[in-house]
């Protein structure tokens, strides 16, 4: 089983994905969480139906917003687009750019709230478990709405944690877990909003669909469970006794092959509309 690297500033830092928190991240722990989602099968049917929703073609520009290790900005290259990727932590532009080399991509500096485009520039623009982590996402689905161009297309995934399932736990302290994780999350339901904010921005709604990750065995003892675990610990909602019971119960579940954890991602298509 592979470790995920001892990262105190992921732990003890539960917004270390939000652009406000990048002096405190950990890259190597960043991106060995951003690798483990990506290897699950949701994930990648979720990517690929995105990919497949907006198409890119060559001399288009596309735009993938937090665009992490580099993954999705490669993809838009190889399908001929223009391919940028904007991301706010400096650690994950430089492990970007160090995993794509050679690729035709660019990558800038810059947060959803504020694109570095000009107006209806971008033809084709994703968004994957960014949402999650701002403040304002109505606003976010505004700016993008402003760079794209008429007929431009766009696609957001993410998650919400409100599918979160973690069995066996007891649950009571589950509960207590979930309910910190959420209340510390800046918008943990974002999953269910995606739709919406789309068509409140003025887009045209093209497509939706979910997928459901579900952790493999291993997961019990890293990952999500291990997030959700220290964070709640180091908050105290859960007591210590109640923190070696709760990873105890999972790790036993998972060598006789019985640990679930599930969480359901969402995406949305839409295309701006051309004017009347
Ligand atoms: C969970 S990761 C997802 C990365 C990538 N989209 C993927 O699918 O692997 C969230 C990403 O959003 C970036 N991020 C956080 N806040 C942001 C913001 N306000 N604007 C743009 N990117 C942001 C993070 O630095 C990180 O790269």
């Amino acid at each position: 089983m592979t470790e995920a690297p001892d990262a105190p500033g992921f732990v003890t830092q539960r917004g270390s994905f939000r652009a406000a928190h990048v002096a405190d991240q950990n890259i190597e722990r960043q991106a060995f969480i951003l690798d483990q989602m990506a290897g699950r099968p949701a994930v990648r049917t979720l990517k690929s139906w995105a990919l497949d929703q907006l198409k890119p073609k060559a001399g288009e520009t596309a735009v993938d917003v937090g665009s992490g290790t580099g993954e999705d900005v490669v993809a838009f290259a190889a399908a001929g687009a223009h391919a940028i990727g904007v991301e706010p932590s400096p650690g994950l532009r430089a492990e970007a750019v160090r995993r794509t080399a050679g690729a035709d991509v660019e990558y800038v500096e810059g947060q959803a709230e504020s694109l570095p485009f000009n107006d209806e520039s971008v033809d084709v623009l994703r968004c994957e478990r960014v949402l999650q982590h701002v403040d304002d996402p109505a606003a976010v689905v505004k700016e993008m709405t402003r760079v794209l161009r008429p007929g431009g297309r766009i696609a957001l995934i993410d998650t919400d944690w409100a599918t979160a399932i973690v069995h066996p736990a007891d649950p009571g302290v589950l509960q207590r877990m979930v309910d910190h994780f959420i209340h510390e999350s800046a918008n943990p339901y974002s999953g269910r909003r995606l739709r919406g904010l789309l068509a409140g921005a003025g887009l045209m709604i093209t497509g939706e669909t979910a997928a459901t990750m579900i952790e493999p065995q291993e997961g019990a003892r890293q990952g999500l469970v291990g997030m959700l675990h220290l964070t709640s610990l180091q908050a105290g909602v859960i007591t210590e006794a109640e923190a070696e019971e709760f990873a105890r119960t999972l790790a036993e579940a998972a060598d006789r092959g019985a640990f679930h954890m599930s969480l359901t991602m969402y995406a949305v298509s839409a295309v701006k509309p051309r004017a009347a």
